[in-house]
């Protein structure tokens, strides 16, 4: 077992654990996104970040994806923490300003409005590719896909155009954290998709 510190409490995990793993294991509360546990973790929102410290030394890193090491020094609750998670919210309201879910978590975390302008009122999807992870690497097929670059990324099945290899389990469904697959899924499967949103629902 590997012994170290979150928030000063010593705590103590397994080898090949990362933070985030090891903070949920003592009951450490740590915001995310892009996690989920069926899944390699991918650092996509960057919004479980938290402070390692060593005397004056110290830098922010994604918990999700960070490796836990003996005797290194966690915080969860820092200024710097809370200034980072902050941007991120804000930069999550500007780009899913039609989520209720990511306005949710926003507001539970104290931040309700945004300095950045959003691009688009309708979008919710935040394209952290959770989906399309969980369809390759639960499902074992890969329906869908993060496609194109920059502005203009976006997830979705090949062509745009509804797929039959998509099998309509409703996995991605369940695991989007913003909403936005219910309003895709019709897109990757076509009219069946109009059956499972109402199932899932
Ligand atoms: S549909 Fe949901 S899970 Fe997929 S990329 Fe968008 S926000 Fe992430
Ligand atoms: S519903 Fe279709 S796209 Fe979604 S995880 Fe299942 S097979 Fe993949
Ligand atoms: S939850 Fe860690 S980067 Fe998204």
């Amino acid at each position: 077992m590997i012994q170290f510190t979150i928030n000063d409490q010593q705590v103590e995990a397994q080898h090949g654990w990362t933070i985030l793993e090891a903070a949920r294991e003592h009951g450490i509360d740590i915001p995310t996104l892009c996690y989920h546990e069926a899944v390699a973790p991918s650092g996509a929102c960057r919004l479980c970040m938290v402070e390692l410290k060593d005397g004056n030394w110290s830098k922010l890193v994604a918990s999700c994806i960070y490796p836990v090491a003996e005797g290194i020094h966690v915080y969860t609750e820092t200024e710097r923490v809370h200034n980072v998670r902050r941007w991120i919210f804000e930069m999550l309201l500007a780009t899913c300003p039609a989520s209720p879910e990511i306005s949710a978590l926003a507001e539970r975390y104290g931040v309700t409005s945004t300095r950045f302008s959003a691009a688009d009122p309708d979008r919710t999807c935040m394209v952290c590719g959770l989906c399309s992870r969980v369809c390759e690497e639960v499902v074992g097929l890969s329906a869908i896909a993060t496609v194109d670059r920059g502005v203009y990324k976006r997830v979705g099945a090949p062509f745009s155009r509804p797929t039959d290899v998509c099998v309509a389990c409703g996995c991605c469904l369940s695991v989007c954290p913003t909403g936005a697959m219910q309003s895709l899924f019709d897109t990757v499967r076509g009219i069946p998709a109009t059956i499972m949103t109402q199932l899932t629902a």
